[in-house]
């Protein structure tokens, strides 16, 4: 793994750069390239241009590895009030507006009992957006956890068939999952992957993650499920391109997706095109994490960041 991607996503674990960041006076304004505000309001006024400009969005409630209840039955509660914040604006017909959750920031990570919770609070958050004629994603994070979240979703689909997850390409096990998930009405959002992970799990060069991500779209792209390509990389999507072609697929029974703030001009072409594009927009305080895995993406990113810190001081 590049040197600086790996110091980068120590950052993302450490209490002590996480409150240097945080503190800083000019990292609010950095950190809004990528995230549109901490409120409910932010979050809808946000999905509410983009959708304005042809756009569809998946919204995510910042917040991950919660570890106390009322913490995790908080976020429950938000993805409820937003959902149905969402559905008054008119924002979740034709599923414009669906919400992407990280089973940690709902309970998974409290204990023995954790899966259980996270499952009970993910039931919640389903019934929600059923009620407001959604959908939801189920976010993927570290490979500790991969089990557990299909395990998750497997349940969740038997009374919410409509309900997504993400598979990331840099896992090896990943190929072997796109073939379980390819099936009809399943909704897979594949990325690369963006932890830090053990190179007994998961490739640790770029090279080798296209090429399993690539490997992957083939699989996802000729199932009978709605494959979901969550990249940036205009070679991935030139090849997601092609395969639609090549599988007879009409627009609309695939998307592209990207992360809120990242190559919107692209985006923006994409949906001018006739093709789905989802944009996935994160709310809320609690951005560290998120934040330092976009700096970890692209080091151009964090010589932004710093000059903008120093040129602060
Ligand atoms: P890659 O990193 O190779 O970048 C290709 C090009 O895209 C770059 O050259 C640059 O032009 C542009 N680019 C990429 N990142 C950028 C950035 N931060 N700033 C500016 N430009 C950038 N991961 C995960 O582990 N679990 C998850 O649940 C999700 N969920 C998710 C949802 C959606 C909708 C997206 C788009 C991504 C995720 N990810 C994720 C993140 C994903 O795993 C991956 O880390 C990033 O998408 C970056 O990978 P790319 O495919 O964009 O390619």
């Amino acid at each position: 793994m590049d040197p600086l991607r790996e110091v980068l996503l120590q950052a993302a674990d450490s209490t002590a750069v996480r409150n240097l960041v945080q503190g800083a006076p000019v990292t609010r304004s950095v950190v809004a390239r990528y995230i549109p505000g901490e409120t409910e309001r932010d979050a809808v006024a946000a999905c509410s241009t983009l959708v304005g400009a042809g756009l569809s969005t998946t919204l995510d409630h910042l917040g991950e590895d919660t570890t106390d209840l009322t913490r995790a039955r908080a976020v429950r509660d938000a993805y409820r009030r937003v959902l149905s914040l969402l559905s008054d604006a008119g924002l979740t017909e034709n599923g414009d507006c669906e919400v992407s959750v990280k089973l940690s920031a709902i309970g998974q990570a409290l204990g023995p009992d954790g899966n259980k919770i996270a499952l009970e609070h993910a039931h919640e958050i389903c019934a929600a957006a059923d009620a407001a004629g959604t959908t939801v994603t189920l976010d993927m994070e570290d490979h500790t956890t991969t089990d557990m979240t299909l395990a998750v979703l497997t349940d969740l689909r038997q009374d919410y068939p409509w309900v997504g997850a993400v598979l990331q390409a840099y896992l090896y096990r990943t190929e072997g999952d796109c073939k379980d998930l390819a099936g009809e009405g399943s909704r897979v959002r594949l990325c690369k992957g963006a932890y830090r992970e053990p190179e007994t799990v998961a490739y640790s060069e770029k090279r080798d993650v296209d090429l399993a991500y690539v490997r992957c779209a083939k699989i996802l792209m000729a199932g009978k499920g709605r494959p979901m390509l969550a990249t940036h990389d205009p070679r991935m999507i030139d090849i997601g391109g092609a395969l639609a072609v090549q599988n007879r697929r009409p627009q609309g029974s695939y998307e592209f997706q990207m992360l809120y703030g990242i190559r919107t001009e692209e985006q923006r072409r994409l949906a001018s095109t006739g093709e789905t594009m989802r944009v996935y927009v994160p709310y809320g305080a609690d951005w560290y994490g998120y934040f330092m895995r976009r700096l970890a993406e692209r080091p151009a990113n964090l010589g932004f960041f710093v000059r903008s810190m120093m040129s602060n001081r």
